[in-house]
């Protein structure tokens, strides 16, 4: 029996959660599905493991290229727990386009989570969020969904979302190294889509580019930044919604 946590985590807000949610469960192998050159067919499950799926919201949906990943791991009717982490606005269908997929895989999903996490282009949403107080939270959480697997209990909770999904928002911010940019070609190595030129790192594919933020928050330089005054209006336009302190939640 082993326990994986299987997460796509640009910049490393759905990965604490994960490991918060995990903290009191026996040592889990991670997949990271950020990995370019993963070969995720190769992760295989057996119905007595424990796999915990994490996952951002990205305009209220799972990050396409990570559902992709996922569903070439074979699941063989392991359990498996979905969290959703999102910056505090709303998470909508990304919990139910999670169940679509890992059912897809072969996955028995007895338990579900989403959590609140820095968003990761306006950090001032969700500020230092999961702090010390929603760890706690998250590993209680975490308690409970491994109390009801060694009740050998496989029920499934009723997980938030709507068929058909919302549809997927437009272009995103595209990131761009400033002259600080010493092309030492971390950002290019660790895009999760391989939209960064290896040999050009100041060159990003537009087209490619996710705006998952992982180039920013890996350049040793700080030499990537998405364009201010964008930022400025988008976190205006989802001031409202992302007010006021979203509570995690428990789906068991
Ligand atoms: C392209 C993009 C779209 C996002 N869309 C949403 C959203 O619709 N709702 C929300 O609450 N947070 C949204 N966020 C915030 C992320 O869900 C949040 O910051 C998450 O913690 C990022 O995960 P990571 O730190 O593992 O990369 C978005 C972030 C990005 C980069």
């Amino acid at each position: 029996m082993k326990y994986v946590q299987i997460i796509f985590s640009p910049t490393g807000g759905t990965e604490k959660v994960s490991r918060a949610l995990a903290a009191n469960w026996p040592s889990a192998e991670l997949v990271d599905l950020s990995d370019a050159e993963g070969d995720y067919a190769k992760t295989i499950f057996w119905p007595e493991d424990v796999a915990l799926i994490a996952m951002p919201s990205f305009g209220g949906l799972a990050p396409q290229i990570a559902l992709e990943r996922l569903s070439r791991v074979k699941g063989n009717g392991a359990r498996c727990i979905l969290a959703a982490v999102y910056g505090n606005r709303a998470y909508e269908d990304t919990l139910i386009q999670m169940e679509d997929t890992a059912e897809k895989c072969g996955f028995q999903i007895i338990a579900a989570v989403s959590a609140v996490a820095e968003y990761s282009i306006m950090r001032r949403y969700a500020a230092g969020r999961p702090d010390r107080a929603d760890c706690g939270q998250l590993a209680d959480f975490g308690r409970k969904i491994d109390e009801k697997l060694r009740r050998g209990d496989l029920s499934k909770p009723a997980i938030p979302g709507n068929r058909p999904y919302k549809k997927a928002g437009g272009a995103g911010l595209v990131p761009k190294a400033d002259p600080s940019c010493t092309e030492c070609g971390l950002c290019a190595k660790r895009c999760p889509v391989r939209a960064i030129d290896p040999k050009a790192p100041k060159r990003t594919n537009p087209k490619k580019c996710i705006s998952c933020m992982r180039c920013v928050s890996v350049c040793p330089q700080k030499a990537r930044k998405v364009n201010g005054a964008m930022v400025s209006v988008a976190a205006l336009a989802i001031k409202k919604a992302c007010s006021g302190h979203k509570e995690n939640e428990l789906f068991l």
